[in-house]
């Protein structure tokens, strides 16, 4: 057996420096490395909308992230097993992470119902009844071929009682134990627990305690995001970031903005998702260094400057902005794509500078020169 081949590559995570609690590292996996902090681009349905496989590969992205939820509704766990799995379904051989669908149920399911032991619920495509389970989780995401797998959690939602916040958590991390116990572990595979809690500092403290004795791959923060606003989510950063193992990856689910990313790498978070620069894009927004463009503006109908001249995307070198605002206009499909194609280009560039900098131990001066040029943006 040859051990240096890629099947047999340990799931391996590395931090090769430190600038105060940011780290900067990368994560070895089944599907090759990942650098952190790592932005990974939502493709909910096993495509990033409107962005070809290899358009994603351009942006730098290294690792898709899709949704339990909505592929064991369409086309099937069952059907992208036969078909080879994921990466090969959707032309995307790097790591590929799954949510588990916890979060998605609560959010778009209808007639959901909650026992101790999973959830039952409706397809929001066809009213269809579906069940999940730690245990049946596992299976959809080991049938999937998920590098990375969630385990089943609930998202509490925001604002909760201490009561619920307790007695969601507390379910979340028996589910996290199921998941473990069902898991399938394989070589450059992982599995992440997510501590939940709400914003209740102690219930946060015991989440971590729980998971840590379970014992994960890495650590996903769940839970925030969802309501609560940045102040409050980055204090709850302060209390559960430094209780989780120094040795695993940590990843902030859902987040954010390029400010909430500032704010999350300078407190220890390595992973991020979000739908920001995927859904921005299709909108007409652009991430830009002087911040956000809305392109539907009219002051951009004559202006034949690039979207953004520190930009190596298409939208930025061959196009002008009087034509993406043209685009948008008149409803055409090039529009979103080129500004997709900009916004996830926009926040790779952004982690590449953010592990740059903390290489170079200069992560906070790098994060206040961001901040300032984009307060000079023009929305
Ligand atoms: N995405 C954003 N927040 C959450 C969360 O709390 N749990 C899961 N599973 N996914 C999320
Ligand atoms: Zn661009």
């Amino acid at each position: 057996m040859n051990l240096n081949c890629a099947s047999t590559e340990r799931f391996r995570f590395e931090v090769r420096a430190t600038d105060g609690l940011a780290r900067a590292g990368a994560i070895q996996t089944a599907h090759g490395p990942l650098e952190t902090p790592a932005f990974m681009v939502v493709g909910t349905v096993g495509t990033v909308k409107a962005m070809t496989a290899d358009a994603v590969r351009c942006t730098g992205t290294q690792c898709v992230l899709g949704n339990t939820y909505h592929l064991m509704l369409r086309p099937g766990a069952e059907r992208i097993a036969a078909l080879g799995g994921l990466h090969r379904f959707m032309d995307w051989p790097g790591p590929i992470l799954t949510d588990s669908g916890g979060f998605q149920i609560m959010s778009l399911a209808a007639l959901r119902k909650i026992d101790a032991d999973g959830v039952t619920f409706q397809s929001h495509i066809d009213g269809s009844r579906h069940r999940l389970t730690p245990a049946i989780c596992m299976e959809l995401q080991r049938q999937f071929d998920s590098t990375v797998t969630m385990v089943l959690d609930e998202c509490t939602a925001f604002p909760a009682t201490y009561e619920d916040a307790e007695a969601s958590m507390e379910m979340s991390m028996r589910w996290a134990l199921s998941s473990k116990e069902a898991f399938t572990r394989r070589p450059g595979y992982g599995l992440f627990g997510i501590v939940q809690g709400s914003t209740f500092p102690d219930l946060r403290l015991r989440s971590v305690k729980a998971l840590k004795d379970i014992g994960f791959d890495g650590y996903a923060v769940g839970g925030l995001a969802v309501g609560e606003g940045q102040a409050a989510m980055l204090s709850t950063l302060d209390i559960t970031v430094p209780q989780l193992p120094a040795d695993a990856p940590r990843y902030l689910m859902g987040v954010g903005t390029p400010d909430d990313i500032l704010g999350a790498v300078q407190r220890g978070i390595d992973m991020f998702d979000c739908v920001i620069p995927t859904r921005a894009g299709r909108t007409a927004r652009a991430y830009t260094s002087a911040g956000i463009r809305n392109m539907r503006n009219a002051r951009y109908a004559d202006d034949a400057g690039p979207l953004d001249p520190e930009c190596p995307c298409p939208a930025c070198t061959r196009h002008s902005r009087a034509y993406l605002h043209h685009l948008f206009r008149t409803q055409e499909m090039l529009g979103p794509m080129l500004l997709t194609w900009h916004n996830i280009t926009y926040y790779q560039s952004l982690m590449r500078g953010i592990r740059q900098a903390i290489q170079a131990g200069g992560f906070a001066a790098f994060a206040a020169g961001k901040r300032a040029a984009w307060q000079a943006g023009d929305v």
